[in-house]
């Protein structure tokens, strides 16, 4: 599903090069549920930018379902992300003059389908996550938690290969923190669906059963357990 083969990244900023990340090399399996833990300035989002397309590698390749993204160019790289890639940020982006559904419903927008089965996919999403009844609210108008529900299902409604999510609660109290990483691991469990979740939280990394681990952009090869000192 996601092959990481000897990726390594540098920033160029005029003279001056930041070596980021480090010879990473990691495969994950469809249909898993896997963390990207490691500590501020550890390299999560640059990998996760890297893995969805958003920028390209200095050095190595990444394959999604065998299609070495790096190589594409940006139109092809753009229609691949429309088509395979889901994304989650912390501050969920949505567009505030958009009612929820609408919000939801934008990626099939520009994918041309049309209104009446956008607006049934989005409706189903939206009662999956929990939100049937606040389809024509306004962003504003809900929890930051609910909030981060409605870019869930935004991320979901291409049926994407694989989701990645960036510090997805990162904005939100403990109670609902859990709530949201509840949602994804049965989002996953239910429906197969592949995520890459990036957190600083062990606790948070502790709930999938499978982490991987960045400590100053280099892969930590030991187990969670043994020297992590979060
Ligand atoms: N555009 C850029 N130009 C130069 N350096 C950058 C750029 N983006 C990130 N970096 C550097 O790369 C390193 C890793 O940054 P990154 O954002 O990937 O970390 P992170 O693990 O996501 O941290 P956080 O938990 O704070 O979000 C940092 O030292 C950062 O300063
Ligand atoms: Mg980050």
């Amino acid at each position: 599903m996601l092959a990481v083969d000897h990726l390594s990244h540098r920033f160029r900023n005029g003279n001056e090069e930041t070596p980021v990340l480090h010879d990473i090399h990691f495969t994950v399996s469809k249909g898993e549920i896997v963390s990207l833990l490691g500590s501020s300035g550890s390299g999560k989002s640059t990998l996760l930018n890297l893995m969805a397309g958003l920028m390209k590698p200095s050095k190595g390749s990444i394959l999604i379902n065998g299609h070495p993204i790096e190589k594409m160019s940006e139109n092809q790289l753009a229609e691949f992300r429309r088509t395979h890639i889901g994304f989650i940020f912390q501050s969920y982006e949505l567009i505030p003059h958009l009612t929820v559904r609408e919000n939801v419903e934008l990626p099939l927008v520009f994918q041309g389908i049309k209104a009446k089965i956008r607006k049934e996919k989005a409706v189903a999403l939206l009662t999956k996550v929990g939100l049937g009844e606040k389809t024509e609210m306004f962003p504003s108008q809900l929890s930051g938690g609910q909030q981060q529900r409605v870019s869930i299902a935004r991320s979901l409604i291409t049926e994407p290969a694989i989701v990645f999510a960036d510090e997805p609660t990162g904005n939100l109290d403990t109670k609902t923190e859990k709530e949201i990483i509840d949602l994804l691991l049965e989002l996953n469990k239910t429906s197969q669906i592949t995520f890459v979740i990036v957190t600083h939280e062990i606790e948070v990394a502790k709930r999938t059963r499978r982490v991987i681990q960045l400590r100053d952009g280099y892969l930590v090869e030991e187990p969670l357990e043994a020297g992590e000192d979060e």
